[in-house]
C-alpha cells in the first residue's frame, strides 16, 4: 500500500524563483534564504519520495475570480508552468498520477469533502517555488507531483480546522491505495505577510515562531484558530498558512522534527520552512 512518510512545509515566494531563474540565488539577499534549504536537498535526494501531493494556492492565475473552487485535486497527466505574466518559469513540466489523484478524489469525497476535479491546469508560483528550493534546478523533477489548490485568495477562506480533518482524510485515502508507492504531503505559503492596503509588508516574528512551534507539537489545537486570527495577526496573505494544516493532517499526532527554518526578510514575505518525519 502507499504510504505518506513525511511532510514539508515551506513559503512558496515568487520572488525566490525569480531569483534562482536569473542566477541570483549567490547575491547576499538570497544566499542566506537558500542556506535555509540544504539540509532539506540533502534530506529530500535521499528519502527519494514517488509522489508528492502538493498543498498550494493558486494566485488568480489558473483560476479567475470567475470560478474559485474551494478544494481543487489536479488529476491530469502533467501540468504546465504557468506564464504569470512575465513568461512561464524556465522549470520542467509537472508530471502527475491521476491513478492516485483519482483514487484521492473518489475516498476523499465520499468521506464528505468536496474536491474539484481538474483535468487541465497551469500551476503558478505557489507549486514550482517550493519544488525549486527542494530540487533546485534538475532537467525533470524526480518525482510525480499531485497539485492540491485551496483557495485563500477570494473570502472566504476554509478554516484551519477543515484543512487539518482534510489532510486526515488524505492519509486514509494514501493508505488505502493498492500500490507501494512513498508519498510526502508538502503545505506551502506564509508566513506572515501583507501584499496590500496599509499593513503591506507586515511581518509577525512572534506569530511565526509560534506556529513553527505549535504545528509541531500541538496541531490539533492550533487548527482551532479562527481565520481572522491569521489574518489579524499574520497579515491578509498570512492565512495561506492553513495550508500547512492540511500537510501536518496527513501525518502522524508524533512526528519527528528533522529541519526548522525561518528568515526575514524575503520579498514581502517571512520564509518559514519545516522537514517531518513520520515517526
Ligand atoms: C509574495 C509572497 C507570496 O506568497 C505570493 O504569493 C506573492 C508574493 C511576496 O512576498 O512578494
Ligand atoms: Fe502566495
Amino acid at each position: 500500500m502507499a504510504r505518506i512518510t513525511a511532510g514539508v512545509a515551506t513559503s512558496h515566494v515568487p520572488a525566490i524563483g525569480a531569483a534562482l531563474d536569473n542566477g541570483k540565488s549567490g547575491e547576499p539577499y538570497w544566499a542566506p534564504v537558500f542556506a535555509g534549504y540544504e539540509f532539506s536537498k540533502k534530506w529530500i535526494s535521499e528519502q527519494k519520495p514517488d509522489v508528492v501531493i502538493l498543498v498550494y494556492n493558486d494566485h488568480a492565475t489558473a483560476f479567475s475570480l470567475d470560478m474559485v473552487p474551494t478544494f481543487a485535486i489536479g488529476c491530469a497527466e502533467e501540468f504546465q508552468p504557468a506564464d504569470e505574466g512575465w513568461g512561464p518559469r524556465p522549470v520542467p513540466v509537472v508530471k502527475g498520477h491521476p491513478q492516485l489523484a483519482s483514487h484521492i478524489a473518489q475516498s476523499v469525497i465520499q468521506d464528505d469533502f468536496d474536491l474539484t476535479i481538474v483535468n487541465k491546469m497551469d500551476v503558478d508560483h505557489g507549486l514550482t517555488v517550493p519544488l525549486s528550493l527542494l530540487f533546485g534546478q534538475p532537467e525533470a523533477w524526480p518525482c510525480l507531483v499531485i497539485p492540491l489548490a485551496v483557495n485563500v485568495v477570494l473570502y472566504p477562506p476554509p478554516s484551519g480546522r477543515r484543512c487539518y480533518e482534510l489532510g486526515r482524510a488524505l492519509r486514509r485515502a494514501v493508505e488505502s491505495f493498492d500500490q507501494e508507492l512513498n508519498v510526502q504531503v508538502w503545505g506551502t505559503g506564509g508566513m506572515s505577510h501583507q501584499l496590500q492596503g496599509p499593513r503591506a509588508g507586515l511581518i509577525n516574528k512572534a506569530f511565526d515562531n509560534d506556529f513553527l512551534d505549535r504545528i509541531v507539537d500541538s496541531p490539533e489545537e492550533l487548527s482551532r484558530v479562527p481565520h481572522i486570527d491569521y489574518v489579524r495577526e499574520a497579515g491578509s496573505e498570512g492565512i495561506e498558512l492553513v495550508m500547512w494544516l492540511i500537510m501536518r493532517g496527513a501525518l502522524n499526532d508524533d512526528v519527528t522534527q528533522r529541519h526548522r527554518f525561518y528568515h526575514v526578510p524575503a520579498s514581502n514575505t517571512a520564509v518559514g520552512h519545516l522537514v517531518l518525519e513520520n515517526s
